[in-house]
């Protein structure tokens, strides 16, 4: 059983790199494991790294969405606003090979996506970032440990860091995410969290001294057994 580890490096850059090798470390292990990607900017170092790592073999991986907004009814394209398709296509997955699964293609079945991730032992591994009122995919506070993949309403603390002024006419208000026991179903975890405006939430997150509690979503994590946390800033238990 691995244990959990709590890793401060010293650049966003940094945390990159180093998530890629654990990346690169579980596409060895199993080539054909399901591996869940999360969109923002914390990952972004990430994806540059694992573009440029030639030679890995995506081939036979199975690549699923973190979370994905739900477009708002009568919308036309072009959108006001990128999909999170759109940015991991950009970002990652069209520059990888492998077999790629869009959560916005299961708003009408969210069990079949949780069934595809759990087909051929997954999930493998989840990648996350954090929110800063401890959200992880699009698991707002509230959200209990029991949920899987569904439909929720984004908080306006979320709208607002997402598109600024959250009062926009034609911007999403509902998600589509992965749930918190769908994300601790997987074998391993791997949160990022880079900026000092991650400091606070990390370490509330995972304050040594709490119990895991629906105000914070992220701090569901601490009862995982392989959870890897990789910041660029020190906190209590990072060693
Ligand atoms: C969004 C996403 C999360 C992401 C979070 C933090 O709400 N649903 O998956 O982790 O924002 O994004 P960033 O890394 O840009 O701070």
């Amino acid at each position: 059983m691995k244990a959990s580890r709590f890793i401060a490096l010293q650049d966003a850059r940094s945390v990159g790199q180093q998530a890629a090798l654990l990346i690169a470390r579980q596409i060895k292990d199993k080539p054909d494991a399901s591996i869940v990607f999360p969109t923002g900017k914390t990952p972004l170092p990430l994806y540059a790294v694992l573009r440029q790592m030639s030679g890995l073999g995506w081939s036979k991986t199975r690549l699923f969405q973190l979370d994905e907004y739900v477009k708002p009814t009568g919308l036309q394209e072009p959108l006001p606003y990128e999909t999170f398709a759109t940015f991991l296509n950009r970002e990652l997955w069209h520059h990888i090979g492998g077999n790629k699964y869009y959560i916005q293609d299961y708003l009408a079945c969210p069990d079949a996506y949780e069934k595809q991730l759990s087909e051929n032992g997954g999930p493998d591994l989840v990648i996350l970032g954090i929110g800063g009122n401890g959200h992880i995919a699009f698991n707002e506070p509230g959200s209990s440990p029991d949920s899987i993949t569904r439909v929720v309403s984004l908080a306006p603390k979320t709208l607002n860091a997402n598109f600024g002024d959250s009062n926009k006419a034609g911007y999403p208000t509902e998600a589509i995410t992965m749930g918190l026991a769908t994300i601790l179903a997987s074998k391993q975890i791997i949160l990022l969290a880079t900026g000092v405006n991650k400091q606070d939430i990390v370490a509330q997150a995972f304050a040594p001294d709490t119990e895991p509690s629906v105000h914070c979503p992220a701090s569901w994590l601490k009862r995982h057994p392989c959870l890897t946390v990789m910041t660029d800033f020190e906190f209590p238990l990072s060693k």
